[in-house]
């Protein structure tokens, strides 16, 4: 099974897709994060992109999809994966459909999660991460279930991304709002597209998508 997540900044996509591939044995591929790496790791990408990111624009479509389209071709994305944060404009949606087709892979869901502007900011702000194994986490919303210490790898250190500062929230709701959003009419009219309402609580999102997967039994 193959699908993407789309939805605005601090939607749940890669909360949701941490739960799915875990389920399903689905390949969780966050242009996000593989872009967060780059940086880290002062590659030519990640040089391209960091101030790119910082500002909370939109990373070119080349160096995206170049990056998608090496890591879908890893023998452990053939047993499916899960798209989260990609394809973000239309030429990033045809360049994906392109490189599906020529490897006779295809997508099977397109997920949005519908979530307020409001609460987008609020999921953000309180958003951090395990620096070990990248689980993810919120102050109020999914809390580690001993203080300080990640549920997933037992790691004691935590981080809050860069980008998730007030100003360039602003910037990629912009970018969410100008560039992907028109995916959304998109996936609709060929067929793929379910929108599922993102504003409850994490497993109640959950359950939402996985009505819609099971449509695929
Ligand atoms: P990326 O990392 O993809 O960031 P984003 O799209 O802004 O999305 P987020 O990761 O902020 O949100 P999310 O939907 O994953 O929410 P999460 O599950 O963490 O991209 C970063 C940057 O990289 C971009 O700005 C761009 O520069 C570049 N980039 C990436 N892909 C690109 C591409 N294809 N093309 C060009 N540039 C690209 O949840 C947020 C918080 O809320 C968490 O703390 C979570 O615990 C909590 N939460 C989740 N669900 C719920 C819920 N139901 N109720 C309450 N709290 C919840
Ligand atoms: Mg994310």
């Amino acid at each position: 099974m193959n699908l993407i997540l789309l939805g605005p900044p601090g939607a749940g996509k890669g909360t949701q897709a941490e739960t799915l591939s875990a389920k399903h044995g689905l390949v969780q591929l966050s242009t996000g994060a593989m872009l967060r790496a780059a940086v880290k790791a002062g590659t030519e990408v990640g040089l391209k992109a960091k101030s790119i990111m910082e500002k909370g624009g939109l990373v070119s479509d080349d160096i995206v999809v170049r990056i998608i389209k090496d890591r879908i071709a890893e023998p452990d994305c053939q047993g499916g994966f899960i798209l989260d944060g990609f394809p973000r404009t239309l030429p990033q949606a045809a360049a994906l459909e392109k490189m599906l087709k020529s490897s006779k892979k295809k997508l099977d869901f397109v997920i949005e999660l519908k979530v307020d502007d409001k609460a987008l900011i609020e999921r953000i702000s309180g958003r951090f991460s395990c620096a070990k194994c990248g689980a993810g986490y919120h102050d109020t919303f999914k809390q580690t279930k001993v203080a300080g210490v990640c549920d997933s790898c037992g790691n004691k250190e935590f981080i809050r991304r860069a980008d998730d500062n007030v100003e360039t929230v602003q910037n990629r709701l912009l970018a969410y709002y100008k560039e992907t959003s028109p995916l959304i009419g998109y996936y609709f009219a060929k067929g793929l597209l379910d929108s599922v309402d993102g504003m409850g609580a994490i497993d109640q999102v959950g359950g939402s998508i996985e009505k819609v997967l099971a449509k695929l039994d």
